[in-house]
């Protein structure tokens, strides 16, 4: 069976703020007997992909990230671009994928994808649940949040946690699980309307909208009286030095993502190392796939928090694959609100 596959990719690498004209749709004809050689491959019709940060530095002509990890290596430019998302076997080499299956794995920023061995796809059974939690709160986002929160920043309950980007796909569950936990949770997010959100909907403790603060170092004091103990940090930048500055003495800082220096334009941290010393805080980068032996737990305590209403999944969903570079570009604007997610499809 052959397809017609339209397919996002970019014209060029992108080495400063990613602008619609990088972005072009190609055609491509796809078949599984393209497969030979690479046995056992099954052709998905995608119906949600994700959308996240990290694709950009995959994009630049040259980032230390891509020489880290395959799932980082760079974006060849004109070819198709692969990201977890959610589909439907349309055909199969492989016994244990059947046409008409949901499926969840690397699929792409395409129409179709062909999986080949050897590439995370599984089959998905949503449990009840809408099909994009399966892409954020229950994919990647999730454990990202949940791996982070509980392994990196080692919480305790009573302590004091300020999440940044608090609204975004991990932002908010980071929040979540933290309050769920009993800790006390302050996030800052870029506009008043998440900010009410985060407090309002998720149960966040406080929140400011910090592109109204002027002295990032004074407002967190406003926030944390008594100090921060955790911070999850999402942005890097300003926040993550103001954040150092009102950390406690044994504080933890956990170093999911740097988005504002994705782009280039903005200010690389260099937080104050004396404050490191003397406070003993503990500075942590650290990926998702370093905690994947936590999947099962993840997947069954999120499922527990989501089916019983606990937790909430906010999910912010364009429509269309020409939709895909708007979206992505939007990340970097702060246009969304939880789990960013093109729909292809109809389900
Ligand atoms: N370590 C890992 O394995 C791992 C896995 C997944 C994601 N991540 C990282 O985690 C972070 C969040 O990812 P996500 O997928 O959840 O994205 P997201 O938070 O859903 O979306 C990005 C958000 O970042 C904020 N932002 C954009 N530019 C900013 C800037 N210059 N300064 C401050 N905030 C900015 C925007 O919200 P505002 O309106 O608040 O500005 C935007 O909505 C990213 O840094 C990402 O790379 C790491």
């Amino acid at each position: 069976m052959e397809v017609e596959n339209r397919f996002i990719t970019i014209k060029a690498s992108i080495d400063g703020f990613p602008q619609l004209s990088d972005f072009e749709v190609k055609t491509e004809t796809l078949s599984l007997s393209f497969g030979v050689g690479n046995k056992q491959v099954v052709l998905v019709k995608n119906l949600y992909v994700s959308i996240d940060p990290y694709q950009l530095n995959r994009m630049k002509s040259q980032s230390s990230s891509q020489t880290v990890l395959s799932f980082a290596s760079p974006i060849i430019p004109g070819e198709a671009i692969d990201t977890y998302g959610v589909g439907r076997v349309v055909e199969s080499d492989k016994p244990d994928f059947q046409k008409g299956d949901l499926v969840v794995g690397l699929l792409s920023w395409g129409e179709y994808t062909i999986v080949k061995e050897g590439t995370i796809l599984n089959k998905l059974d949503p449990m009840g649940l809408p099909l994009p939690h399966h892409v954020g709160t229950l994919g990647v986002s999730g454990l990202t949040a949940y791996g982070g929160f509980f392994e990196v920043c080692k919480p305790k309950k009573g302590e004091t946690v300020f999440v940044s980007a608090a609204s975004g796909s991990v932002g908010c569950l980071v929040g979540q699980y933290a309050k769920l936990f009993g800790c006390y949770v302050v996030g800052c997010a870029g506009s008043q309307k998440k900010v009410d959100f985060l407090k309002e909907e998720l149960g966040f403790d406080d929140a400011f909208n910090y592109k109204e603060e002027t002295d990032l170092k004074s407002a967190l004091k406003r926030y944390f009286p008594g100090g921060i103990d955790i911070y999850f940090d999402n942005v890097g930048g300003e926040m993550l030095e103001a954040a150092v500055a009102n950390m406690n003495t044994f504080g933890r800082v956990a170093v999911c993502g740097v988005i504002s220096e994705y782009t280039g334009n903005g200010k690389r941290a260099a937080p104050n190392m004396l404050d490191v010393l003397y406070k003993s805080i503990t500075i942590q980068g650290f990926l998702v796939r370093n905690y994947m032996k936590l999947y099962t737990d993840f997947f069954s305590t999120t499922m527990e928090h989501l089916q019983t209403g606990k937790m909430k999944a906010p999910t912010d969903i364009s429509w269309g694959l020409e939709s895909v570079p708007s979206a992505f570009i939007g990340l970097f604007l702060g246009d969304n609100v939880g789990k960013k997610i093109v729909q292809i499809a109809d389900e």
